[in-house]
């Protein structure tokens, strides 16, 4: 069953009244619920634009895209902002090669923000939140601020707030981009294992072969569109 459907997706930035620059020209693809897909391709290619339209942090200029999310459908457009919003907190969470932590609120503050954005109880907030601090390893420096942690720490962090949510799409933007091979490991070990743990959606963009080939398909964007993709089970190529 596909979790998300995008048909024909088409996004430009105008950088001038005159002169719109498009950036994907036109992306169809069906994920499948559990599934795990890398994205790759040149820098410039479009990979981030899609995830952030996939991941309802932006909106397409055209195409329709259409998600199946706890049993309830909704097909996305530019009228829906507000729910797009809901769904977006409610479903996807969201992990960044630059973490995006909040330099004023702790570890643990961080880690709990979504659920207090969706309205959950402090008290109940920080006893889930330290949960996920237990389960990513951090327990030790939840009182800490993200500039005292390290990048692999604050990375964990970063995965641990992702979680909060109990998301079914988990969308990663070059989530080791910024880490030393050591902590690459570990942070792919420990997004592996969650994702085990929990048959989630994992959407991640990365120039990583290493990171790629964990993933069971892997689709190369080129100038905007799809140039090819790698079933890495059966090793069909399309
Ligand atoms: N907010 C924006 N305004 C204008 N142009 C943008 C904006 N965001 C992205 N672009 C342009 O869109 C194109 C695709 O960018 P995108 O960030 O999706 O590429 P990417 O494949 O993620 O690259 P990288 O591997 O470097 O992260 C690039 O040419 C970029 O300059
Ligand atoms: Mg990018």
């Amino acid at each position: 069953m596909s979790i998300i459907t995008a048909d024909s997706i088409v996004k430009s930035y105008s950088m001038h009244a005159e002169n719109d620059t498009p950036v994907l020209k036109g992306i169809s693809l069906s994920i499948q619920r559990g599934e795990f897909i890398a994205f790759m391709g040149p820098s410039g290619a479009g990979k981030s634009t899609l995830l952030h339209i996939l991941g309802l942090l932006d909106s397409p200029d055209g195409g329709t895209l259409h998600y199946e999310l706890s049993g309830e459908t909704f097909t996305h457009d530019a009228l829906k902002k507000h729910k797009s919003a809901e769904l977006r907190n409610r479903y996807i969470g969201f992990i960044f090669q630059f973490h995006h932590l909040l330099p004023e609120f702790t570890a643990l503050e961080n880690i709990m923000m979504p659920a207090l954005i969706a309205g959950m109880s402090m008290s109940k907030a920080r006893s889930k939140a330290l949960s996920l601090a237990e389960k990513v390893g951090m327990m030790h420096r939840c009182e800490h601020r993200p500039s005292e942690l390290s990048g692999g720490e604050q990375q964990r962090i970063a995965i641990a707030r992702a979680l909060m949510n109990d998301p079914e799409i988990i969308i990663a933007d070059e989530p080791t981009g910024n880490l030393d091979s050591a902590n690459t490991i570990s942070v792919l070990q420990l997004i592996r294992s969650i994702r085990q743990e929990r048959s989630l959606t994992l959407l991640i963009a990365t120039h990583s072969m290493d990171v790629a080939r964990m993933a069971e398909r892997i689709i190369t964007l080129r100038d905007g569109v799809i140039s090819s993709e790698v079933n890495t089970q059966s090793g069909a190529t399309q």
